[in-house]
């Protein structure tokens, strides 16, 4: 079993094919909420790997939930945010923008929508990382979803219009009301 990352929240270990998520105790946080918080966070992405699943987005399978750990196929493919070239961007953005509307439909957030947290393997887009998801209808939890990905795509990918590409798969008539909110976070932000 090998360590391959190391986040805020979670230990990644790779074991054979198979990745286990384990999130680990914040020494900061009060113990219960602790607990509280790693234990709801394991359930929902479990919850959500299976949901995103069927509303026909490519995730890793799900092998097995315990209380603070999860265990999923390895995708072994490529974060988005280190394939992204000025040759495939525009397919690419616009692709994740597909994906994005299609969750966004069915009313589920991935709540941190980065280039980190896509993998490309074989030209397909698996997402990961699902533990800060929500599922509601909410239009602002929507616009926030959008927000994250637009500064991680302008501070990590500047050289290239993502942003606008990205539009071009998930603008619809049902996504303006979406794409008005985040327009108002985004001066919002702006002027703070
Ligand atoms: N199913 C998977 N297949 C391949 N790599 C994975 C998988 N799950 C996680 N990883 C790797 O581990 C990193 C961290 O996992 P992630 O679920 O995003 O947790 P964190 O909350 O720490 O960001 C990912 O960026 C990716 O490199
Ligand atoms: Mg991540």
């Amino acid at each position: 079993m090998k360590l391959i990352s190391r986040g805020a929240e979670a230990k990644i270990y790779l074991k054979g094919n198979k990745i286990l998520k384990e999130r680990i105790c914040k020494k900061y946080r009060e113990r219960e909420l602790d607990v509280f918080l790693r234990k709801t966070r394991t359930k929902k992405e479990a919850k959500l790997l299976s949901e995103v699943k069927r509303i026909g987005i490519k995730v890793p399978i799900l092998f097995d939930v315990k209380k603070f750990l999860i265990e999923i196929e390895f995708v072994d493919g490529k974060k988005l945010k280190n394939c992204l070239n000025k040759n495939n961007y525009k397919k690419f953005c616009k692709k994740i923008g597909e994906s994005v509307l299609k969750m966004h439909l069915s009313n589920i957030i991935h709540g941190d929508l980065t280039t980190s947290n896509i993998i490309v393997k074989d030209g397909e887009f698996y997402f990961i990382d699902f533990g800060l998801g929500v599922e509601t209808k909410s239009l602002e939890q929507k616009a926030s979803d959008l927000l994250t990905l637009y500064q991680n795509f302008k501070s990590l990918h500047p050289e290239f219009d993502c942003w606008k590409y990205f539009l071009l798969g998930y603008k619809r008539k049902e996504t303006e009301p979406v794409l008005q909110v985040f327009k108002k976070m985004l001066k919002r932000r702006r002027y703070i």
